[in-house]
């Protein structure tokens, strides 16, 4: 069986990554795509051989075949959306962040349960092989009680003129509810441990528009691990070196450029079988790495052949609005300490 999906909002992610891994999936059949800008739908429709092209939601929702929609637009366009989606009886997976708050994801979670749809939300890392064996691995126990973990993940993105996700009114949020909040989201799915506390910094060092072009936020997880999680918008990608670090007291994770929106990368995984005594040597060298074989996919055919046998009843949604919105809380809680 195959669900019969909608995309609206034809621009970045949907053109470059969702609607090419859409066409991969098993479970999939696009039927109609929409965005204001009718060229952009229509260059879609084309591209991807959908039978429709609109320019407005409701003509889209107005098809009784369609069973799902992804929600693609720009942040502020996703409560008002999703709410005519859920209206219109279409199952939801929505691009994060899920709204422009905690506040308004909330709202959308509501509305979605009130009009009986399935809702998910978009953090496609997790089905990046690496990050799915770390989860792995580490829910079985390799790394021990888990300690701290680091990620960073950036990216160039210079001042542009009306551009939604450089004012903050427009996105919610600039580098850190933008990039920062996939590295939150892997870290509680990779270690299963919640966010009891935050802190940290966020500003704008390079660029002047109206949403932090860099951030860190410091977390304390419910076991007590430290977590760092940096973001910003002003490293040039030539030069970016993301990393997802993880640390336990039999082990450590570092996965490096795996922070993508194409799966790749590499992950290293040293791991003792037992710890031992206290050694002033402090040798760091005598553990070879554990191999970590994995054959890699596409991260956004995987996102929608999963949401898509939740639709037909066949699965569990893969990431929930509940769970989005504590990723979301995280960096709104950094946002809170500024003002
Ligand atoms: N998961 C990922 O890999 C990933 C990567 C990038 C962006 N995103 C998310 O995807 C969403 C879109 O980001 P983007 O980078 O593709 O943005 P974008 O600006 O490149 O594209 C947005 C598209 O939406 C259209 N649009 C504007 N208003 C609209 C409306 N009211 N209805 C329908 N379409 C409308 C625009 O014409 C444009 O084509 C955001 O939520 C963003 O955070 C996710």
């Amino acid at each position: 069986m195959k669900v019969k999906w909608g995309v609206i909002g034809c621009g970045g992610i949907a053109n470059r990554r969702t609607l090419p891994g859409m066409m991969l999936a098993e479970n999939a059949e696009l039927v109609a795509v929409m965005d204001t800008n009718y060229d952009a739908a229509k260059a879609c429709k084309e591209a991807y051989g959908a039978r429709f092209a609109f320019d407005k939601a409701e003509d889209l929702l107005a098809l009784e075949e369609i069973q799902a929609v992804y929600i693609a637009s720009p942040v502020f366009c996703h409560k008002e959306q999703a709410k005519l989606a859920a209206k219109a009886k279409k199952h939801i997976l929505l691009e994060k962040p899920m709204g422009l708050s905690v506040v308004e994801a909330k709202e959308i979670a509501k509305l979605c349960e009130k009009e009986g749809v399935k809702l998910g939300v978009a953090f496609m890392m997790r089905f990046h092989s690496y990050h799915q064996k770390m989860q792995e691995m580490i829910q079985g126990g390799t790394l021990g009680e888990i300690v701290s973990a680091h990620a960073k993940f950036t990216c160039w993105y210079p001042e542009m003129e009306n551009c939604w996700r450089q004012d903050k009114a427009l996105s919610g949020g600039g580098a850190m509810l933008d990039m920062a909040i996939h590295s939150i989201d892997l870290i509680r799915y990779i270690t299963g441990l919640e966010i009891k506390e935050s802190t940290g910094f966020i500003g704008n060092q390079v660029f002047r528009y109206h949403a932090e072009d860099a951030g860190v936020g410091v977390y304390k997880m419910e076991n007590g691990a430290l977590c760092v999680v940096e973001s910003s918008f002003n490293i040039p990608d030539e030069v970016s070196v993301g990393r997802l670090e993880i640390y336990g007291t039999k082990g450590s994770m570092v996965a490096e450029g795996t922070l993508s929106q194409e799966e790749g990368g590499s992950l290293t995984v040293l791991a003792l079988e037992q710890t031992g005594d206290y050694d002033a040597q402090q040798n760091r060298s005598t553990v070879a790495p554990i191999p970590v074989a994995v054959t890699f996919g596409n991260m956004y055919t995987k996102e929608i052949e999963a949401f898509g046998k939740a639709v037909l009843g066949e699965g569990d949604i893969p990431v929930t609005a509940e769970d989005a919105i504590r990723s979301q809380k995280a960096i709104e809680d950094l946002y809170s300490l500024e003002k």
